[in-house]
């Protein structure tokens, strides 16, 4: 499974990219807001460091703005995708993009529906939140494995990225779901790494060793 770190906190990505397990990154409008910097000048830092996919979204809400503001951040950088909301004005812009050979990247979708019409528009990735719908009481993981069957049903190429990663199972339970990417935020990817017994193992060998020979 890929993993794509989920901010616009530079600091964040570069500390990423060093553990060397970076395939790419996401960002929102909410995400940039909290860094208080230029979208556009965050983004270019952004693809000095990481030369993966890096998801760039658009405020607009109508087909127009979307190519607008779509093909603005497309000039960043040839690893720019384009991110849209799965609305009806998002899959018209995803098919346009499409057309022209630009990567998109649909999100905000809460529906296997959502996941096959994108799909059909030629989307790169599709992005199901799974923790906001397992904040209203809904299994947010029960749609990774609907979009997983219903895309290898008919060979859809989008790649299922699992987006709204809120702990360590939401990864585990993405990777047997057979996701393609997961997008997690910083502290989930240290979270990763973290079990009681590497850090007491580890205490202890260090222990005997110095015990032994000091
Ligand atoms: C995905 O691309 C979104 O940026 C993100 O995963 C949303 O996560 P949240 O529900 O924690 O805000």
């Amino acid at each position: 499974m890929e993993l794509y770190i989920d901010t616009a906190s530079l600091d964040e990505i570069k500390q990423a990219h060093d553990m060397g397990v970076l395939d790419g990154v996401t960002t929102n409008p909410s995400l940039i807001a909290k860094e208080k910097v230029p979208y556009a000048k965050r983004l270019a830092e952004i693809c000095e460091v990481v030369k993966g996919p890096v998801s760039a979204e658009v405020i607009a809400t109508d087909y127009e703005g979307m190519l607008k503001e779509g093909r603005e951040h497309a000039k960043i950088a040839p690893n720019i995708v384009i991110k849209l909301p799965s609305t009806l004005d998002g899959l018209r812009a995803c098919k346009t993009f499409s057309e022209e050979g630009k990567k998109t990247n649909l999100t905000l979708c809460f529906q296997p529906m959502q996941a096959m019409l994108v799909a059909k528009a030629g989307a790169f990735l599709v992005s199901p939140f799974i923790g906001r719908l397992d904040d209203v009481s809904e299994d947010g993981m029960d749609l990774i494995h609907r979009i997983r069957t219903i895309y290898d049903n008919y060979g859809y190429k989008t790649k299922v990225l699992a987006a709204s990663i809120r702990h360590p199972k939401h990864m585990v339970d993405c990777a047997l779901a057979g996701a393609d990417v997961a997008t997690v935020p910083f502290a989930v990817i240290k979270q990763l790494l973290s079990h009681p017994l590497t850090d007491s193992g580890l205490k202890k060998f260090v222990e005997d060793y110095r015990k032994a020979f000091g």
